[in-house]
């Protein structure tokens, strides 16, 4: 099994290019089959859940071609079949995006239904809930999740929690319904509001997207499209948070500064300085950082996506922080392996309380889930001495060429798989 071999200590310095978002990417490349029509898709990163999503599209006849390593070209016309079982496919949450888009375009539906999960329970009553308002008859049976429809009509929902799956679900399902469909309590996200842009370009009607009120009428059917999709706002900030955590001077490049608001103030208020141009926020952390209290929220707020991260830095800051999860009910199993490196923090319900220490010491660790495990790097990174991540496929889950773009910014770490290659990379940092 791959790990990540980390030597700390070292303020990293320079320059990142941001790549494309992946919960932008996922679905918009699971809506690209709604069309005969071929579809180009720019920007779309080269990570594992992508790759796991291309495969299953490819189990039931899309024609999936890669013009270059991050432009890929779909062609769905010789679909031969609307139920997913692929294996892979077991292991990304958004695989139910290919439900929405197969209910909106045939009318059907099978997918194998994603198993539990390790931030906590995902239920999809919600995205259930807007498909049958427009008609479908869903159900859950041997793990699987089918959805059918006669005829796909318009309909009023209004979601009881905000969720980003719900909203682009029942949006995939909406726009070739009959009339119109109004989505109440929609989410906000940018990756919403680029599913919908997207959808747009191929002749849906979709308005509102990025606010509360999403507005649908239905149109008979899509066309081809060429569409880049947004940069990743998680991978944004979580390279922001490795120049606040290593006292490092980041520049990341090709962002939407907008969407990373939530995310820049709070490193303002725990010390940072923040300079902001069209398309790239510079971080730089010459001070020592200071304590804070952070909730996550839905979009503008502070993302989920993002708590691993700030807690990393607050457990190095001085004084007392409160970070409160108000999304997942599991997203603190990062704190035992930082409180191996010497952190103070204390979970009670879904509050951590973390008085600051001084510095972290090097540790093995093991990566929870995706944004626990590149938090567990930046502390690596930030830490006196050696650190090994182990499961570090879940960061590939989400992150690409993460160690690269890390050692570009004067970082000592490397992908290690074996003993003798730890043992390597030791002597060599010293
Ligand atoms: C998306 O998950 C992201 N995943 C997550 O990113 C992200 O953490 C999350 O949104 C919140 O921003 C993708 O985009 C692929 P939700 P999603 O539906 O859509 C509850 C990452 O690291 N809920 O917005 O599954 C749910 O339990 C991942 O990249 C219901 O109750 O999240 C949660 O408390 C991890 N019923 C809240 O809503 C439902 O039917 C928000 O979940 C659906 C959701």
């Amino acid at each position: 099994m791959e790990q990540y071999a980390i030597k700390g200590g070292n303020p990293l310095v320079g320059e990142v290019e941001i790549g494309g978002a992946k919960n932008a990417a996922l679905p918009i490349l699971a809506a690209s089959i709604m069309t005969d029509e071929t579809v180009v898709i720019e920007n779309v990163p080269d990570v594992r859940d992508i790759n796991a999503l291309l495969q299953a599209m490819e189990s039931i006849g899309v024609v999936v071609e890669h013009l270059d390593r991050h432009t890929i070209k779909i062609n769905a016309s010789a679909i031969h079949g609307h139920v997913i079982e692929d294996d892979l496919i077991k292991k990304i949450r958004a695989s139910y995006y290919l439900i929405g888009a197969l209910l909106g375009k045939y009318k059907e539906a099978e997918v194998v239904l994603p198993g539990g999960c390790n931030i906590g329970s995902r239920p999809i009553d919600q995205h259930i809930k807007g498909w049958r308002a427009l008609g479908t008859q869903v159900d859950i049976a041997h793990g699987l999740i089918s959805a059918k429809a006669e005829c796909l009509k318009g309909g009023h929902i209004y979601m009881d929690v905000v969720s980003v799956g719900a909203t682009i679900n029942v949006m995939m399902a909406a726009v070739m319904a009959e009339g119109q469909t109004i989505i109440e309590n929609a989410a906000k996200e940018p990756h919403v509001v680029d599913l919908a842009n997207f959808l747009n370009s191929m002749g849906a009607n979709i308005k509102g997207a990025g606010t509360d009120v999403i507005r649908i009428k239905g149109v008979s059917r899509l066309h081809k499209t060429e569409y880049a999709i947004i940069p990743d706002q998680i991978e944004a900030g979580t390279f922001m948070f490795a120049a606040a955590v290593t006292k490092g001077d980041i520049t990341v490049k090709n962002v939407i500064p907008k969407h990373l608001e939530s995310i820049s103030a709070k490193l303002m208020e725990i010390g940072c300085e923040i300079e902001e141009s069209d398309d790239a926020v510079r971080v730089v952390a010459s001070k020592p950082l200071r304590s804070t209290h952070v909730k996550t929220l839905p979009y503008p707020g502070f993302p989920t996506d993002m708590q691993p991260q700030i807690a990393v830095a607050l457990a190095m800051a001085q004084g007392t922080s409160i970070v409160t999860e108000s999304i997942f009910e599991n997203r603190f199993r990062y704190v035992d392996e930082l409180t191996r490196m010497g952190a103070n923090i204390k979970v009670e319900g879904n509050t951590a309380i973390i008085n600051g220490t001084r510095r972290y010491t090097g540790a093995r660790l093991t990566a929870p889930d995706l944004r626990a495990g590149a938090a567990l790097v930046l502390a690596g990174l930030a830490a006196e001495g050696f650190t090994l991540v182990d499961d570090i496929h879940f960061i590939q889950r989400g992150y690409e060429d993460f160690e690269l773009k890390l050692q570009h910014l004067g970082a000592q770490i490397a992908r290690v798989e074996t003993e003798r290659e730890i043992q390597k990379f030791k002597l060599k940092v010293g």
